[in-house]
């Protein structure tokens, strides 16, 4: 079994490589291609996430494939200690504590210490493409990719002039881990990361050296440390900056592409969303579910692990397909249809499970949730422009749309759609 996620068929429809995974009995498969053991059923999925003494994260951060030496000798030159996605027990422990105590992450507290900020944002924004009336624009560039940088940007103290930079450095740490880069491009992008750490650790000195009073989350984190290397050494948060900076990046841009994408391919969801917005929550958790933006996840066995009749040896790389997991026919009825009523839906693996479990889903949701509000009630008559083909970002776990040209019309919306739903997703009207 070969997954090939740099071809067209997936990158296209990953769908029908989930269900060709689903089928094959255990679930579980060695990719000579990729060098990764490809696990798909919602169970070992699940399991896999959630117990990191057989499952290690020391190597989710790490490129899936042989880096070329000169851009290897640069990564060894970033010397971020693992804080997130990348640490293990005893670590993980720790910084998890401290991230609980810092950031936000469940739904009242996000409302009350971030609401205000993703109101202010997403207006802006909106202003922005209402403005645009009668014109094409591309909602990825003006719209889904900007609010989540936006936002973080408020939340980490960060300079808004800086923007573009933050933007190139995250895009770039993604192709360079999950991407299939060639040597030049892996040295460029190695370059880039560096100095993007460089970048995480002099703000986090700025901080220190005015006082780090303020309500940023570096100031936060700093109070939090109150100078205890035990608690948490200086270079941890701003290795956590460096990682807040992607992972609460590019994963909300996903789900609100995903989200408008399923919303204006199919007649009536964008105006039955503006007519009852209680609608929202329970659409974004489908969008989630059958178009996560984070499709594939890895972890590296720290022993032989046994996942039904597959034993997997120690030290392997393993690809959670957690676009497959979602769709497992095991535990979601009807796993291809697109129905946010589904009582199973909940079931997800979007925002992972376990100890690692997404730090940021609360903010994601609170994020999509006044975006589409605002979107379907102050634009009714936004539209994808006719013929669009969609086309995603070549990429093992990040699933990326590279553009979502539409036509801003303020008015009530004209005739059916003009692009066709997402394959792989098949429901009436919401
Ligand atoms: C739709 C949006 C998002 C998706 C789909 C998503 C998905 C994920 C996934 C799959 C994981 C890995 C869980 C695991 O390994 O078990 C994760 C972890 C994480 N996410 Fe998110 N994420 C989203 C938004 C955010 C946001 C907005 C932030 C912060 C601003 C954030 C910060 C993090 C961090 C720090 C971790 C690592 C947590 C740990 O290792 O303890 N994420 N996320």
């Amino acid at each position: 079994m070969r997954l090939s996620p740099f071809d067209e068929p997936y990158l296209t429809d990953p769908a029908l490589v989930w269900r060709r995974v689903l089928a094959e009995p255990g679930g579980v498969f060695h990719d000579p291609a990729l060098g990764l053991w490809l696990i798909g059923s919602h169970a070992h999925v699940r399991r896999a996430l959630a117990d990191p003494s057989a499952f290690g994260n020391a190597l989710t951060l790490a490129p899936i494939y042989d880096v070329c030496p000169e851009a290897l000798e640069i990564i060894m030159r970033i010397d971020a200690p693992p804080t997130t996605a990348a640490a293990d027990p005893p670590v993980h422990p720790r910084t998890r504590r401290a991230l609980r105590a810092t950031f936000a992450n469940t739904p009242d507290r996000v409302e009350r210490r971030y609401g205000p900020i993703v109101r202010r944002r997403v207006d802006e924004l909106v202003s922005r493409l209402v403005a645009r009336e009668g014109e094409r624009v591309d909602l990825i560039a003006e719209f889904t990719a900007e609010l989540p940088l936006l936002v973080l940007l408020d939340l980490l103290g960060v300079p808004e002039r800086d923007i573009g930079r933050v933007r190139a450095w995250a895009d770039g740490q993604i192709a360079l881990i999950w991407g299939r880069p060639d040597p030049a491009e892996q040295v460029r992008l190695a370059r880039s990361l560096l100095e993007f750490w460089h970048y995480c650790q002099q703000l986090v000195q700025d901080r220190l050296d005015d006082g780090g009073t303020g309500e940023d989350y570096v100031s936060l984190a700093l109070a939090y440390r109150n100078g205890d290397d035990e608690v948490l050494t200086l270079a941890e948060v701003a290795s956590i900056v460096f990682n807040l900076l992607v992972a609460g990046h590019e994963t909300t841009a996903g789900l609100l592409a995903h989200a408008v994408d399923q919303a204006l391919s199919v007649p009536g969801r964008w105006h039955a969303m503006a007519a009852d917005p209680s609608r929202i929550p329970a659409f974004l958790t489908e969008t989630l579910r059958v178009a996560p933006a984070i499709d594939g996840w890895l972890r590296v066995t720290r022993r032989p692990v046994t996942l039904g009749d597959v034993t997997i040896p120690a030290g392997e790389r393993c690809l959670l397909l957690i676009g497959a997991a979602n769709r497992d026919p095991s535990v979601f009825a009807d796993p291809d249809r697109f129905e946010p009523a589904r009582p199973d839906g909940s079931e997800h693996l979007s925002f992972g499970h376990g100890p690692h479990f997404c730090i940021g889903a609360a903010l994601a949701r609170l994020e999509a949730g006044i975006a589409l509000a605002r979107l379907t009630s102050t634009i009714p008559g936004l539209r994808l422009t006719p013929g669009h083909r969609r086309s995603y970002k070549p990429n093992v776990a990040f699933r990326a749309h590279r553009e979502l040209p539409a036509i801003v019309r303020i008015g009530p919306p004209v005739g059916p759609p003009a692009v066709p739903e997402p394959a792989g997703a098949e429901a009436p009207a919401a």
